[in-house]
């Protein structure tokens, strides 16, 4: 992680601070009196910071550092989250992308809780139902938030820990343009041993859609955004794709001499005895489909009798923003706040429609739910049920989604190329 005071990598002890009262939501939680098992206190700062390998650039940290500490926690967990806003003008919050945590939880500034202005506090409390990989951001001026630092990875493990090693890898482009792993510019080396089984966990915190490839090893997708694929085959010479605020678990094998590199367009990380080389590629042509991947697998409810049928259509409509001309985005031909608000039942098996005739790519992501892809432009999902929370829609496609209403609150249901979400691309699934 890139750090204004040292080059290190990790959690840092946060020196004890008295911490204001937040004049925030007092959160409601089940768990008021369990004492947490994880307990983390993350503190948000504006600051200039240098990457590794790179040029300085005015920041955002937690703890001192971007990304912020990895958060890891085992299924079962109670976790807790102190932040504190140190001196972020515009105030910061914290969202649990991926987690579908109680709504108080969700860290939606101005629908979940107010935004953590400079000298107060909030304090986060989940318990780890889910286990993979996730990340956490701030939810207030979430673009330029995110984009100068304020995020991290969220790791929910099994209760009885993981079976295998396991590598995270961050992927961000700071402002001015750094591309970074783990906020390193360039390469990214971690430490394996041959014959080693790696799980890598790949996060896209960019708000444009990218794609990884391998070199020195063949490759299973083994998670998307969180949830395990069923069966996965060995793949050789794709890439795999990336949804902007989505997640992909890669697993490699290190091998008897060399490395494995995996990357991503302008970083890579490098898992391999110290000094190992793994020369560099060019992306492969061919993606994998997780329309079709992996074997079909019972997905735990029925989405052909649906209670609830939504539209989610996205349009564009010229406009002024900020004083220039531009687009608004529509949805159903609205423009925010004239877009619907998504109303569900205890218990209601949604189908959603998405459709994109906007001229643009927009990764749609849905809060405290995830959604299982049903088709695209009309073709069945025939692979593993693909559960997402971060779902790549083209310009042109159509893609038909389902779920459960099983998280009672007001859901944030928005696109994670962060600008367009501040140009109306967003609205709400309300579980009353
Ligand atoms: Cu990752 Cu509403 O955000
Ligand atoms: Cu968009």
């Amino acid at each position: 992680a890139a750090s204004h005071t040292h080059g290190g990598h990790g959690t840092q002890p946060v020196a004890a601070a008295p911490i204001a009262p937040s004049t925030s939501l007092t959160a409601l939680t089940a768990d008021a009196d369990r004492p947490a098992d994880v307990h983390v206190e993350l503190v948000a700062r504006a600051e200039r910071v240098t990457p590794e390998g790179g040029e300085p650039f005015d920041a955002f940290t937690l703890n001192g550092q971007t990304p912020g500490p990895a958060v890891r926690a085992r299924q079962g967990q109670l976790v807790e989250v102190v932040l504190r806003n140190d001196d972020v003008p515009a105030g910061v919050t914290l969202h649990w992308h991926g987690v579908d945590v109680p709504n108080a939880m969700d860290g939606v500034a101005g629908v979940t809780q107010d935004a953590v202005r400079p000298g107060e506090s909030f304090t986060y409390r989940f318990v780890a139902e889910q286990v993979g990989t996730f990340w956490y951001h701030s939810h207030q001026a979430s673009h330029p938030q995110v984009v100068g630092g304020l995020f991290g990875a969220l790791i929910l493990e099994p209760a009885e820990g993981m079976d295998a090693a396991d590598a995270v890898a961050a992927v961000h482009t700071y402002p001015g343009g750094q591309r970074t792993i783990n906020g390193t510019v360039g390469d990214v080396h971690q430490a394996a041993a041959p014959g080693d089984i790696v799980r890598v966990r790949l996060i896209n915190t960019d708000s444009t859609p990218t794609s990884a490839w391998v070199t020195g090893s063949s490759f299973r997708v083994r998670a998307v955004d969180g949830t395990e694929l069923n069966a996965p085959m060995p793949v050789d010479g794709k890439t795999v794709p990336l949804t902007a605020g989505g997640r992909a678990d890669v697993e490699v094998k290190i091998p008897a001499t060399g490395a494995v590199r995996i990357q991503v367009p302008g970083a890579s990380l490098v898992l391999g005895p110290d000094r190992a080389e793994a020369s560099a590629s060019p992306a492969p042509r061919e993606a994998v489909d997780l329309l079709t991947y992996g074997e079909p697998a019972d997905p735990g409810f029925d989405p052909t009798h649906p209670d609830r049928r939504f539209r989610y259509d996205i349009g564009r409509l010229p406009g002024f923003l900020d004083g220039a001309p531009g687009y608004w985005w529509t949805i159903n031909g609205g423009i925010m706040p004239a877009v619907p608000m998504y109303m569900v039942k205890e218990g209601d098996v949604g189908v959603m429609t998405i459709t994109n005739s906007s001229g643009e790519v927009h990764p749609m992501h849905l809060h405290g739910h995830h959604l299982l892809v049903l088709s695209r432009d009309g073709a069945a999902a025939s692979g593993s049920p693909w559960w997402v929370d971060s779902l790549n829609v083209e310009h042109g496609e159509s893609y038909e989604v389902a779920f459960v209403a099983d998280n009672p609150g007001i859901w944030m249901d928005h696109c994670h190329n962060l600008p367009h979400a501040s140009e109306g691309l967003m609205t709400h699934l309300a579980y009353v």
